[in-house]
C-alpha cells in the first residue's frame, strides 16, 4: 500500500514505519522537519514538507494521521491551548480537504484521539460506548475525532485511535520516568487511586496494523491493553522491574501549583478497557504490566 503518515516521526510514528516497512508498503511522512524523516522513519521514506504539496492527481491507499503538539510539555496558557488544538485539528481538517480533492480517495483513515476523550472517570471501566468527558483534553480530543469523521462522507473507513499511555523505553511518559526512577526517586503522584490506562508499543503498533488492513474494522477504538493499573500499581510494578525503591509521594497540591490545569493529566484518570479489539480476538502479545515493563527494559 501507498501509506501517508502524519507524525510519523514521533515515538509512535518511528516504530509504526519499520513495522509497515517491514511489510512491504511504500511510505510518505508529512513533516515540519523533512531532513529529518529519512533518520527517523526508514531511508526510503518520502518526506512531504506541507499538505498543500499533495495534488488532486496523487492518490494514497491509507492514511495515518498521528501529529499533535506534546500535550503535556507546556503550561495551557490559551495561547498553548489554541497550539495544541491548531496541531491536531487544524491539520485534520485540512488532511480532509486534501482527501476531499484527491481523485481517487484512500480506503482509510486512521486517526488520533486519546483516552482522555472521558474525562475523568473514577474507578468506572470504560468502553468504546461511553461518552465524552466536559474538561480540555476531553473537548481536544472530541473536537480531533470529529474533524477526522467527516471523511466517511467520501466513502472512506474512518477508525479513530484512542490512545493510552504507550510504553516505549525511548520516549514518552516511561522514557521520562526511567532516569528517576532508576535512581531511587520514583514518586507516586497524588493519592496513587487514578487509573492509568497503558499499552506496550508492540501491541499499539500491532493494532494500528489491524484496523489498517481489516475493513470490517471502524469507528473509535480504545488503544489500552486490558488490565488498565492505578498509579500507585503502576509506580510499584516500576520500582520493582528496576530493583529500586519507589517511597516519595508527590502531593497533588503541588503538582497543581506547579502543573496548573495540566496536572489533571497526571492526577486524573480513566480505567479504559479495549472492548472493541478484543471482541474482534486481537491476542495482545502484554497483557500485564509487569510483563510489559520487564520485556521493554530488557532491550
Ligand atoms: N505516546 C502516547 O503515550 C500518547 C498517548 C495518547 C495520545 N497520543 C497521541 O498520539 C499522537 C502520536 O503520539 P507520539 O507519542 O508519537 O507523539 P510525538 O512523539 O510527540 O510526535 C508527534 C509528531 O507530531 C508532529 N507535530 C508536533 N507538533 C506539530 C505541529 N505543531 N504541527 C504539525 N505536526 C506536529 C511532529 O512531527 P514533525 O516534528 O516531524 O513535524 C511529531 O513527530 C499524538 O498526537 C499524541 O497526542 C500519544
Amino acid at each position: 500500500m501507498r501509506i501517508l503518515i502524519t507524525g510519523g516521526t514521533g515515538l509512535i510514528g518511528r516504530h509504526l514505519c519499520k513495522a509497515l516497512l517491514g511489510k512491504g508498503h511504500q511510505l510518505t511522512v508529512l513533516s515540519r522537519r523533512p531532513d529529518s524523516v529519512a533518520v527517523n522513519c526508514g531511508a526510503t521514506v518520502q518526506a512531504l514538507v506541507s499538505l498543500d504539496e499533495w495534488r488532486p492527481d496523487r492518490s494514497f491507499d491509507a492514511v495515518i494521521n498521528l501529529a499533535g503538539e506534546p500535550i503535556v510539555d507546556a503550561w495551557w496558557s490559551a495561547k498553548r491551548k489554541q497550539v495544541l488544538r491548531d496541531s491536531r485539528i487544524a491539520l485534520t481538517e485540512k488532511l480532509v480537504q486534501c482527501i476531499a480533492a484527491a481523485q481517487q480517495k484512500p480506503a482509510v483513515l486512521l486517526s488520533g484521539s486519546a483516552v482522555g476523550y472521558y474525562g475523568n472517570r473514577g474507578d468506572t471501566g470504560v468502553g468504546e460506548w461511553a461518552g465524552a468527558g466536559n474538561d480540555f483534553a476531553a473537548d481536544l480530543c472530541r473536537d480531533w475525532e470529529g474533524s477526522a469523521l467527516v471523511v466517511e462522507d467520501y466513502g472512506v473507513r474512518v477508525c479513530l485511535l484512542r490512545t493510552g499511555l504507550v510504553l516505549s523505553a525511548s520516549g514518552g511518559l516511561l522514557g521520562r520516568m526511567l532516569l528517576p526512577f532508576k535512581s531511587g526517586l520514583g514518586t507516586r503522584l497524588g493519592n496513587g487511586k487514578q487509573w492509568m490506562s497503558w499499552v506496550h508499543i508492540d501491541d499499539y503498533v500491532a493494532m494500528l496494523l489491524r484496523l489498517l488492513e481489516d475493513e470490517q474494522m471502524r469507528g473509535p477504538f480504545n488503544m489500552t491493553a486490558p488490565n488498565p493499573v492505578t498509579n500507585a500499581e503502576f509506580t510499584r510494578t516500576l520500582a520493582q522491574a528496576l530493583h529500586r525503591p519507589a517511597l516519595l509521594v508527590a502531593p497533588g497540591a503541588v503538582l497543581k501549583l506547579a502543573m496548573g490545569e495540566r496536572a489533571a493529566l497526571l492526577l486524573e484518570g480513566q480505567r479504559v478497557l479495549p472492548g472493541k479489539l478484543t471482541a474482534a480476538s486481537y491476542q495482545f502479545k502484554f497483557p500485564d504490566l509487569a510483563k510489559a515493563l520487564n520485556d521493554i527494559l530488557s532491550r
